[in-house]
């Protein structure tokens, strides 16, 4: 027997996805801009040494004493080591925090997941992060290549997905875990493009860096707006349990992307051979200011907002800074 969509209650006027979902679906064979730019796959043009990989202003130890007084060449080192990470900890989110959730929504495990609006919205920033990864993973050969990095430290698991797992083993029932996924993953998803701000506004650093974290950029802010819309819809859906986890999960999520794993900067120190990457470390501990990397929270707040949940979520926001793309996406 053929079932139509309409028989199925997916009309125009009865259709959950909302205009602005399908607007967003309709406009992404336009609109995917790392699918759509072939160029950053193919081989660099001219590479400055004398550039660096990574904006020192960003680097929480940038004015210590101890990285001030090591050689330059260490410090370049620290640079390259710091965007390798970076890539590392992008291409991490993706695959252990982003794409689970999406994965849960096109399994059709929440009620609603199963609109084809939906599921063509998450299919579609499935194959964004799949060219985002492999635009990451490119970046990374790349600069290990062409700055000789020919081993890198162990990293330790990511902070995020390790608050995730820590909130996973203390529920027992697998619904539960299916929303902090989801949680997690919305929250990847409309906090990822302020971390890739820090460096797509940058114009001190290699350009290619800078390219390649804006076109991520642009990808992402479309992604905030489909999953604030998709988790819209699925949390209108669901029972009133499903909508108590959800929202006790969103500030542990929101607290796990604002941490810094300082482990990560320290490994870059030693790597490079600085002295006092211990006091460093320690001294950035201490300071008020070393714990987070600048993060802009505005698109995690516009979802909480759109939820309904902004009463019930203890998640100290920061101003939205001017270049917020959260900002401009709304
Ligand atoms: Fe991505
Ligand atoms: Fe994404």
């Amino acid at each position: 027997m053929v079932t139509t969509w309409a028989a199925k209650g997916w009309t125009e006027e009865h259709g959950i996805g909302s205009a602005t979902l399908r607007r967003l679906v309709a406009a992404w064979p336009r609109r995917a801009a790392v699918a759509n730019r072939p160029e950053v796959f193919q081989e660099p043009a001219a590479y400055d040494p004398g550039i660096p990989d990574y904006p020192l202003d960003i680097v929480p130890f940038a004015e210590h004493p101890r990285f001030l007084a090591a050689s330059p060449e260490q410090r370049q080192r620290v640079l390259t080591g710091l965007w390798i990470g970076y890539n590392e900890r992008v291409i991490a989110t993706e695959h252990l925090v982003a794409e689970p959730a999406f994965d849960l929504v096109m399994r059709g495990v929440f009620p609603g997941s199963d609109d084809p609006v939906v599921r063509q919205g998450v299919q579609q920033a499935i194959v964004d992060e799949s060219f985002h990864t492999y635009m990451h993973m490119l970046a990374i050969s790349r600069t290990r290549e062409l700055r000789r990095v020919t081993s890198r430290p162990e990293q330790p698991p990511l902070v995020t997905y390790r608050r995730l797992r820590e909130t996973l083993a203390t529920m027992p029932e697998r619904w539960e875990r299916d929303v902090a996924v989801l949680v997690w993953g919305a929250v990847a998803e409309t906090c990822i493009n302020a971390l890739l701000a820090l460096l797509a506004r940058d114009t001190a650093i290699q350009p290619l860096h800078s390219l390649i974290t804006t076109l991520h950029l642009r990808d992402e802010t479309a992604h905030g707006s489909v999953v604030i819309e998709v988790v819209r819809e699925l949390h209108a859906r669901m029972n009133a349990e499903q909508r108590r986890t959800l929202a006790r999960c969103l500030p542990l999520a929101l607290d796990s992307f604002a941490e810094q794993d300082l482990s990560t900067l320290r490994l870059e120190l030693v790597t490079a051979g600085v002295a006092g990457a211990d006091e460093i470390v320690a001294d950035l501990r201490t300071a008020a200011t070393g714990r987070r990397l600048v993060r802009d929270f505005s698109g995690a707040q516009r979802l909480v907002e759109e939820l309904g949940l902004a009463d019930e979520v203890d998640f100290d926001f920061p101003e939205r800074p001017d270049w917020s793309p959260g900002a401009a996406a709304r």
